[in-house]
């Protein structure tokens, strides 16, 4: 999960001298600095690239923009005329920056310690394209897809074939793991679970797999608790992003026997601090210690996270796996 961003005061200085949160993610010599600034910081064993799911939009032609305090703004895909400006054979050229973030970013990291590459999954980077930002709801994306299915499956391809290319160049230039984000599963309805979710992202695993056998996959569906082990099954992830819906005590029953698991910490107790944090913590470390894991947020740092909290988080994690 995010380990950059405005919770850090070296991160804010950075970010105050891009012309924009899209030109940071595109300026490799800013960009790999924000990605190994908490490295520095806190030591973790992994790095995440600093990028962003929306590169994907951007890159295969629709307008998008950050806009301070609101978030991400796009330009809504509503039309087949919409879909049809829009061009995955860009997404290479247009993402050249963040390949070279990748390579400025794994030739300064200790040899120790991971890269791991990302992308948004095909339906939640579709939720933003056609709902033209953050939603609660997920209404107009939702009711598009229902009443425009052909058009909807042209755009899951579309993104298919974006963020394959994405993620495969990620790994030549130094990603060493992918992680992809889909935030927004759980607003998807049960009978579309299968081709909104798990299809799309099973062929994204298949491409990538065939050209880097070897580079771990892993998969964040975000809010599907009982769906997850369909969701392990049929995409063909390595591993598995949870939330903190799940205790550790389920995940260590019901999904560390079919795959490694990432989580699922929840960063309230990080912003929250103390004790209450610390216990909560080894709860974590100690609830799935019976089976691979890799300790982790359960999704995004809070931005008002005093960074002394994830310092001692962090101390709290070496400490326990010292004394392992
Ligand atoms: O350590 C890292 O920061 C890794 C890089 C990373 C970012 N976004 C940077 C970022 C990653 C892995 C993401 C993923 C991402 N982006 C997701 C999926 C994971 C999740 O958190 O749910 C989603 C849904 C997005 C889309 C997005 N990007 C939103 C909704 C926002 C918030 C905009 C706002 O103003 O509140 C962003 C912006 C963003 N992406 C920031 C960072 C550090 C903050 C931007 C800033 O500096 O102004």
């Amino acid at each position: 999960m995010r380990q950059a961003g405005r919770y850090l005061p070296e991160y804010r200085e950075v970010r105050a001298k891009a012309d924009g949160f899209l030109d940071l993610c595109y300026t490799p010599d800013r960009a790999a600095r924000v990605t190994l600034q908490p490295i520095e910081r806190f030591r973790p064993d992994a790095a995440i690239l600093f990028s962003d799911i929306l590169v994907v939009p951007h890159a295969i032609g629709q307008n998008v923009g950050f806009v301070e305090g609101k978030g991400p703004v796009l330009e809504p895909v509503q039309s087949a005329r919409d879909l049809a400006a829009l061009d995955p054979g860009r997404t290479l050229d247009h993402l050249a920056p963040v390949f070279e973030t990748v390579r400025l970013v794994r030739a300064e990291l200790p040899e120790d310690v991971a890269l791991i590459g990302f992308s948004g999954a095909p339906w939640t980077v579709a939720t933003y394209m056609i709902e033209g930002g953050s939603t609660r709801d997920f209404n107009t994306v939702k009711s598009w897809a229902i009443s425009h299915r052909s058009e909807f499956s042209i755009l899951l391809d579309l993104l298919v074939e974006s963020t394959s290319a994405y993620l495969i160049a990620q790994v030549e230039a130094g990603a060493q793991a992918l992680q992809l984000f889909d935030t927004w599963a759980s607003a998807v309805p049960a009978a579309d679970f299968d081709n909104w979710v798990c299809g799309p992202t099973a062929r994204i695993v298949a491409a990538v797999k065939a050209k880097a056998p070897d580079t771990p996959i892993i998969g964040f569906a975000r809010g599907i608790g009982p769906r997850l082990p369909d969701y392990i099954r049929q995409t063909g992830i390595d591993a598995v992003g949870l939330d903190s819906s799940i205790s550790p005590a389920e995940a260590a029953r019901d999904i560390q026997p079919i795959c490694p698991v990432q989580g699922n910490f929840d960063p309230a107790y990080l912003l929250a601090g103390g004790l209450e944090m610390e216990d909560a913590a080894l709860e974590v470390l100690e609830g799935l210690k019976g089976g691979p894991f890799v300790f982790n947020l359960a999704h995004g740092i809070n931005k008002e996270t005093p960074p002394a909290h994830v310092e001692r988080l962090a101390e709290i994690i070496h400490n326990w796996r010292a004394s392992a």
